[in-house]
């Protein structure tokens, strides 16, 4: 007999990638996904706790499933991830929650199997949370969402202790794969239909660093460059201390990595990064940019920013939005300072209320939507390559697709030509999406 599971995904890529995996682990094992969370036999919340609101909708998820779970006993509720990584969570949970029979962090996601095996068996909860990861070099399965694209993890972990950070605690220290299984990994999936891999690490530049013979990040995208079939490299995510400027010319010269970097600056004051500890300076980015820009004129860059950094003052955040203003991002995500649990900024003094926060942020999105509507005006007239993703998310009659820069194209199109790789003239640009038709002769 199959049973049904259901899993909600909160958090990052790395996130998404490792549901996926723990769906391959249970489709394994009898079960089969289902998109009804009501008629599933189990139900696995997937956290992230990079910021309070994180951790806040998956609270209230958890107390949602209440009603569930009493009008079904025998309904196993999981949480797993980054928020039950950390220190003393499982009873504030159990006090909030008590149905909840199944806890595990990010390091022994590969026991799933066996979790449910010992629930089902025994009738007790399992609530285990392990400090070293048993994973890292096993070959797991994957229950990919699309067939024509795919996550790789490249490495584990970070070590960097950004003062605002808790990634570090969560995902314990950076665990680099070896190249050999990124590689066979890669080819796999190539051959099972995938045109498109996104490699996925907290510092991809920092990749084979902890290995003995000296292995690169940029070696690493050469091998992969020239992996027959391959049609687009992503990577995510860089850190400027350790972007190398190699790396730029790598991607120049290969026929397959996409022109678009996301490179998080957090911040464009020399004394705030200080006290980020992000270890560059404004200089330095500034300096990263203008090679990048002028190697590979059309690169789309992107960044992460944090306003609002305890100390942060008036003339500190006007020079962030200043650096906005001269690399002109082509997009952008930007956050308010969340007060982490166990962090250094935790205890930092000068904490920013929430007012200024949200009014700073006003100002900083004001600035990062301006350029991101000035960057896709440019693509008015050109004729694009995009990658049709699926149907668009607000017109089922309409498809979407992403460029090689990674912008998102709306366009009118069959169903039949999602996974393809089709050209696409841009009519209008608007901030966040360009519209387009289909090119006559595809
Ligand atoms: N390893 C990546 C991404 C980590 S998390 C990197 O170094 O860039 C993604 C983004 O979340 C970060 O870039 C940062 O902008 C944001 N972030 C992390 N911790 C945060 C916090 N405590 N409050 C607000 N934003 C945070
Ligand atoms: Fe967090 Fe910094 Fe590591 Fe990114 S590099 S995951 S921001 S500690
Ligand atoms: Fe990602 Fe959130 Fe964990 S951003 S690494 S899922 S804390």
């Amino acid at each position: 007999m199959y049973k049904k599971f259901f899993i909600q995904t909160f958090g990052c890529q790395m996130n998404e990638h490792d549901s996926e995996v723990m769906a391959g682990l249970l489709e394994e094992r009898f079960y089969i996904p289902t998109k009804d969370i009501k008629e599933a036999d189990f139900i696995l919340l997937n956290t992230c706790c990079i910021r309070e609101k994180a951790e806040s909708k998956v609270l209230s998820m958890l107390g949602s499933l209440k009603k569930l779970k009493a009008k079904k006993p025998s309904l196993i509720v999981g949480v797993c991830g980054c928020m039950i990584q950390q220190k003393n969570i499982v009873p504030k949970i159990l006090h909030a929650c008590p149905f909840v029979n199944l806890m595990f962090g990010t390091n022994n996601m590969a026991q799933l199997p066996d979790y449910l095996e010992r629930i089902e068996k025994y009738g007790q909860p399992v609530y285990e949370i392990v400090d070293e990861d048993s994973s890292a070099d096993l070959k797991l399965p994957a229950s990919r969402e699309f067939p024509f694209k795919a996550f790789v993890n490249i490495m584990y972990g970070c070590n960097n202790f950004c003062t605002y950070c808790i990634v570090p605690y969560v995902r314990g220290r950076e665990r680099s794969r070896k190249k050999e299984d990124i590689i066979a990994e890669v080819k796999e999936l190539v051959a099972d239909g995938a045109i498109e891999v996104m490699l996925l690490g907290q510092n991809v530049d920092s990749y084979g660093n902890d290995f003995k013979d000296s292995v690169s990040f940029a070696d690493l995208l050469k091998e992969i460059d020239d992996i027959p079939g391959i049609e687009r490299i992503r990577f995510m995510t860089s850190h400027p201390k350790d972007f190398s400027l190699e790396l730029i010319d790598v991607i120049k010269n290969s026929k397959h990595i996409c022109h678009s970097l996301h490179l998080p600056v957090q911040s464009g004051s020399n004394e705030v990064l200080k006290r980020m500890n992000r270890k560059y300076t404004r200089e330095r980015y500034l300096e990263i940019v203008h090679a990048m820009r002028e190697a590979i004129p059309d690169v789309a860059l992107t960044t992460d920013i944090i306003v609002g950094f305890p100390g942060e003052t008036e003339e500190q955040f006007q020079e962030t939005v200043d650096l906005v203003e001269t690399v002109g991002f082509d997009n952008a995500f930007s956050f308010i300072y969340s007060k982490r649990p166990g962090t250094a900024a935790e205890k930092f003094e000068d904490q920013i209320p929430l007012e200024i926060k949200k009014e700073r942020l006003q100002r900083l999105n004001t600035s990062l939507s301006k350029w991101s509507l000035y960057h896709n005006k440019k693509y008015e007239g050109q004729n694009v390559k995009v990658l049709v993703e699926g149907l668009s998310e607000n017109n089922d009659n309409m498809l979407s697709g992403r460029t090689d820069t990674g912008k998102t194209v709306i366009f009118q199109g069959d169903p039949s030509l999602i996974g393809k790789i089709v050209n696409v003239d841009i009519t209008t640009a608007q901030t966040w999406v360009l519209k387009g038709k289909l090119e006559e002769e595809n």
